[in-house]
């Protein structure tokens, strides 16, 4: 089938790139000339693992195209997914729509006949009631572009798998506007399910749904893994008073199905381009929406979350005997998570910069987040290697669980540091054989059985 993927972000070039790996004939369109020059070069322009072999052998076999043409749009197909980002607002908390309201404006205009928009960008619920009173003043006459939502699920690190595994495909639509009334279907569900058949086929559940259901499905499974991570936190705290261990404690609780042990991993917190300014948006919507108490507990989820970085440098203060002025701090991982380049709300690297602006003198070291780190913070160290950030450091401090940093010994690390110290803020390491090598290990969240 010929689509066209409107945004080629994080996730509109892997959506296009996994549309075509179905053997769909697929357009990719973004404003952003560099980005469609690297695309079309067989360039993935962030870190993702597998994506460059799916881009390259689709580009290859001619199933897969980039341009910065929006006429190309309405030309090369009849079936428009909507992959822009939506961001959290500057100077607020509400999702900034702004550039999936200037793709619709581009696009349907453009349009002739009819026409099938998927929207698949995270947006508050009433987004689409919204659009669809657009879209009937922007249309050419006689022209039908129908506006669904089929919102994304996919996490970074493991996009291409979440694309063509996906647990669940979920499609909202609306009522037909009163000019299409009688006269065709709606073409939103069988085409998807055209679209999607080979995955269908695999037994994925496909859940059709309104508009305003689809939009909160979506933001609703972002609150969740929010509130879920943030209650381990909350545990984490009590633990640390009472002498408990939380990962014991996530262990026991997450044995009971109904709860699951996933997502239970205390440490540093949620951070990304997702999880926080999705539950920041959701508080937002209800309030204007007149619901202000339905998802007031948000607030707090987000205050636990945040807390963990302030924990975070106080406890590497107090590894280093309260005072971090011109101690050399090695800080291991500054991506928001292992196998992510992202540095988009980095617990990690706000936990650097803090420990920098109190003074001290930090080195980080990340296998894929250098570039961006250092966009955000120039002023950091940025060492070549974990070993190299660690040369004459006072402290160790792990923030991100790359499998190489949970994998190295201190048998690496012993020769290069000046103190051996080793601060845990992701709980993944083996607190017994830092110890027995000499180290003073510290985890946030309290103690860690060995
Ligand atoms: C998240 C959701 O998991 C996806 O389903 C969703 O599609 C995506 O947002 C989105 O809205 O686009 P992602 O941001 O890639 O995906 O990252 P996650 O794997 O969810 O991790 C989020 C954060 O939570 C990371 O900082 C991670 O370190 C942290 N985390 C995760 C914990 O602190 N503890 C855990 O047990 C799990």
């Amino acid at each position: 089938m010929k689509l066209t993927v409107i945004g080629c972000g994080y996730l509109g070039a892997t959506h296009a790139a996994c549309m075509a790996e179905l053997g769909h004939d697929v357009l990719g369109v973004d404003v952003d000339a560099a980005k469609v020059a690297r695309l079309q070069a067989g360039e993935v322009p962030f870190f993702e693992p597998g994506l460059s072999d799916i881009l390259r052998r689709n580009l290859d076999a001619g199933r897969l195209r980039f341009t910065t043409d929006h006429h190309a749009a309405a030309e090369h197909a009849s079936i428009h997914f909507i992959g822009v980002g939506t961001p959290q607002e500057a100077r607020g908390h509400r999702a900034d729509l702004s550039a999936v309201y200037a793709a619709i404006d581009t696009l349907v205009p453009t349009l002739r006949g009819r026409h099938l928009l998927i929207g698949k960008s995270t947006v508050p619920v009433g987004t689409c009631a919204e659009l669809a009173q657009r879209i009937a003043v922007l249309r050419a006459p006689g022209a039908d572009a129908e506006l669904s939502w089929s919102p994304e699920f996919l996490r970074e690190g493991f996009a291409v798998e979440d694309t063509l595994r996906p647990d669940r495909l979920v499609l909202g639509t609306g009522p037909r506007p009163a000019a299409a009334e009688g006269a065709d279907e709606p073409l939103a569900g069988a085409v998807l399910r055209e679209i999607y058949r080979e995955i269908l086929e695999a037994g994925v559940p496909f859940i059709e749904t309104d508009w305003a259901t689809a939009e909160l499905v979506k933001v609703s499974a972002n609150a969740f893994l929010a509130t879920k991570i943030s209650f381990i936190n909350a545990m984490s705290e009590l633990c640390e008073i009472a002498g408990a261990d939380v990962d014991a404690l996530a262990d026991a609780i997450g044995r009971d199905p109904r709860i699951g042990r996933r997502f239970l991993n205390a440490g540093l917190g949620f951070g990304g381009g997702c999880l926080p300014k999705d539950i920041r948006a959701l508080v937002a919507r209800a309030e204007d929406i007149g619901a202000p108490r339905s998802v007031g507990f948000l607030r707090e989820v987000d205050s636990i979350n945040m807390r963990r970085r302030a924990a975070a440098v106080q406890l590497v203060t107090e590894a280093l005997g309260g005072e971090v002025l011109g101690r050399n701090i090695a800080v291991l991982g500054t991506a928001f998570k292992p196998e992510s380049d992202d540095v988009r709300d980095s617990p990690a690297l706000a936990v650097a910069g803090r420990l920098a602006l109190d003074g001290a003198l930090v080195t980080v070291f990340d296998p894929q987040a250098m570039a961006n780190s250092r966009r955000l913070q120039p002023s950091l160290g940025y060492a070549r290697s974990a070993r190299h950030a660690c040369e004459r450091a006072d402290v160790v401090v792990v923030a991100t669980e790359w499998a190489e940093f949970v994998h190295m010994t201190p048998e690496e690390l012993t020769p290069v540091v000046r103190e051996r110290r080793i601060v845990d803020l992701r709980r993944c390491l083996d607190p017994g054989m830092w110890r027995a090598a000499g180290w003073d290990h510290r985890a946030l969240g309290g103690v860690v059985t060995d």
